[in-house]
């Protein structure tokens, strides 16, 4: 079985972001597992505290690694990334030498209730991804706007063809999981 990390950049609990997520996950085929992977909980990073291993941030790197590939669901704070993200790719990036994000293949998406869609985040995060190594899948510009009025009650989408879009979104990560060869997973620099 294949897995997909799934990580969310808003803890908001009625997040548009994580209502697309959740959308997201529900178009996976059967053998691809969604993973949400939990960023809320990490301790802000901190480099005194690297040799003390901390339970959150391991466990978090463990999560990256098992991941054959992530996707990125964020909003758009200050026209960039939010700090709860951010910290969490401090965290996988460190320490020296042990980088959880090196090689993974990661699918960015922004949303925003604006009329750009969460751009300035996405050019941020993209820059950040890269820059820890990981490689974008793509379509490397989806940027969901209007996000506030993308749901029926029940959390759903409203729209056929916003599904029928990230239908194919959904399809590129899973042709790139799929098309990989099998990795040695473990973590490097
Ligand atoms: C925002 N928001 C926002 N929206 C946007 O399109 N561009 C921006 O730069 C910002 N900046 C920003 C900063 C901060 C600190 C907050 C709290 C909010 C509005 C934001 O898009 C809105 O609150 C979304 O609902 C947040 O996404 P989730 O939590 O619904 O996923």
């Amino acid at each position: 079985m294949k897995k997909v990390g799934i990580i969310v950049g808003s803890l908001r609990k009625e997040a548009y972001s994580k209502k697309v997520a959740q959308n997201l996950a529900l178009m996976l085929p059967n053998e691809i597992i969604p993973e949400f992977i939990e960023i809320g909980t990490l301790p802000l990073f901190n480099e005194d505290l690297e040799d003390q291993g901390v339970l959150e941030w391991t466990a978090f790197k463990s999560k990256i690694t098992d991941a054959d590939a992530l996707l990125f669901v964020t909003p758009e704070y200050n026209r960039s990334i939010p700090g709860v993200l951010k910290n969490a790719i401090d965290v996988g990036s460190r320490p020296a030498g042990d980088n959880s994000w090196n090689g993974k293949p990661a699918m960015i998406i922004s949303n925003s209730p604006g009329s750009i869609g969460g751009f300035g985040a996405s050019q941020h995060l993209k820059q950040v991804a890269l820059a820890v190594g990981m490689t974008i899948i793509q379509p490397a510009e989806v940027y969901l706007s209007r996000a506030n009025a993308l749901f029926a009650k029940n959390g759903l989408l409203n729209n056929d063809s916003l599904g029928r879009f990230l239908n194919q979104v959904i399809t590129s990560l899973v042709q790139h999981i799929l098309s990989a060869p099998a990795t040695d997973k473990r973590s490097s620099q």
